[in-house]
């Protein structure tokens, strides 16, 4: 029997609506996750299917401590430093869980990772949003607006370089270290988002030695690509990494984790993926700005985020199975992730076909 009363959910939750994968039945090129193109190597698959077969046993506590010790030597950090979860994405969700509480204020700025919204609502908490402006080919961000709207704020989150615009938002290391301090005289956390830190080279992980109040959180899911196999990771003081790990989950699958050792243990294999898709893009925005009324700006990511004069363009685009991410910016922006050269031309080709009018 269904009850008289609907089960009674927590009133922010009443309207919250998640993020759900879709299909990509007929779709030709797939551009809209900034998805590697690229399978992970060999040597990850056999890891994998060596775990499975041990798939009656829950993860040992060395499994995760091996993952810890790769990446430490991988990013400079101590292990205790450390802190592993199913992607950037829960890494991220756990901490805006520790820190924002009903009504809590999170800064950052739109766009932005989608995400952070949806962690702030599921928290109970509030948006405070700085607008990004193009500037000179790439896009800003007003540091002194950002960091009063932080100053505001428990939690401030910046994606450095941002998603969707490929732009690094991030000023110098005595600016951000200066933002610290005002934010640890009141107890809120800095959040800096490196999901595609190895396409831009760019990092303040080196920070969180003098601050606990800083997060990096980087993923396997783009350079290394395992990003079906939900492994990420974050950076930060010791003080603050064990209150993470503490409302972490105390497993995780052991596939996963044995994936991300077996791809740390090589990583060279994500230095070329990264070199390739950093030479693919470059050339995709070369092409891009050959057609008639686009703009294309700059990147330090694994996307380039691009202006048209097509109205609803990610919908045509999908018409002709292409797969492109829209942005909220205007129905005639998309946000293309660089894929294989086949799925770039088959991006370049269909957009062309909309600029002539016969899409
Ligand atoms: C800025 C940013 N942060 C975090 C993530 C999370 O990725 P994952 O959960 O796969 O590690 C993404 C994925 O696209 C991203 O763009």
């Amino acid at each position: 029997m269904l009850g008289a009363v609907p089960v009674r959910v927590k009133p922010w939750l009443e309207e919250f609506r998640g993020y759900s994968p879709r299909s990509y039945r007929g779709v030709r090129a797939r551009l809209d996750l900034n998805e590697s193109p690229y399978p992970p190597p060999e040597r990850v698959v056999e890891a994998v299917a060596r775990e499975a077969a041990r798939g009656n046993r829950y993860p040992e506590a060395e499994m995760l401590e091996r993952l810890a010790g790769l990446l430490s030597s991988y990013t400079g950090a101590r292990p205790e430093q450390i802190v592993v979860g199913l992607g950037g994405d829960m890494v991220l969700e756990k901490a805006f869980h520790l820190v924002l509480a009903p009504g809590g204020r999170m800064a950052a700025p739109r766009p932005s990772f989608s995400m952070y919204e949806v962690y702030t609502r599921l928290q109970g908490g509030e948006p405070i949003w700085v607008e990004l402006e193009p500037a000179g080919g790439c896009w800003r961000l007003d540091w002194s607006r950002f960091s009063e709207a932080a100053a505001g704020s428990s939690l401030a989150a910046l994606d450095n370089p941002n998603n969707p615009t490929g732009s690094l938002l991030a000023p110098g290391e005595g600016e951000l270290a200066e933002l610290l301090e005002r934010l640890s005289a009141r107890g809120a956390l800095l959040i800096l988002d490196e999901a595609y830190y190895e396409f831009s080279g760019v990092t303040y992980a080196g920070l969180t030695e003098a601050y606990d109040n800083l997060l990096v959180v980087r993923t396997l899911s783009k350079a290394f690509s395992l990003a079906g196999l939900r492994i990420g990771y974050a950076i930060a003081h010791p003080r603050l990494a064990e209150r993470l790990r503490s409302i972490m989950p105390p497993f995780l699958p052991r596939t996963s984790v044995a994936a991300a050792i077996a791809a740390l243990e090589d990583p060279g294999y994500a230095r070329r993926v990264a070199d390739t898709v950093r030479g693919e893009r470059e050339w995709l925005a070369s092409m891009l700005r050959r057609l008639p009324g686009v703009r294309v700006y700059c990147s330090y990511t694994n996307f380039l985020l691009v202006e048209t004069p097509v109205e609803d363009v990610v919908e045509r685009l999908a018409e002709q199975g292409v797969a492109v991410r829209r942005v909220p910016l205007g129905s005639n922006w998309l946000r293309v992730t660089v894929g294989t050269p086949g799925e770039n031309r088959v991006f370049l080709e269909a957009l062309s076909r909309l600029l002539q009018g016969q899409g």
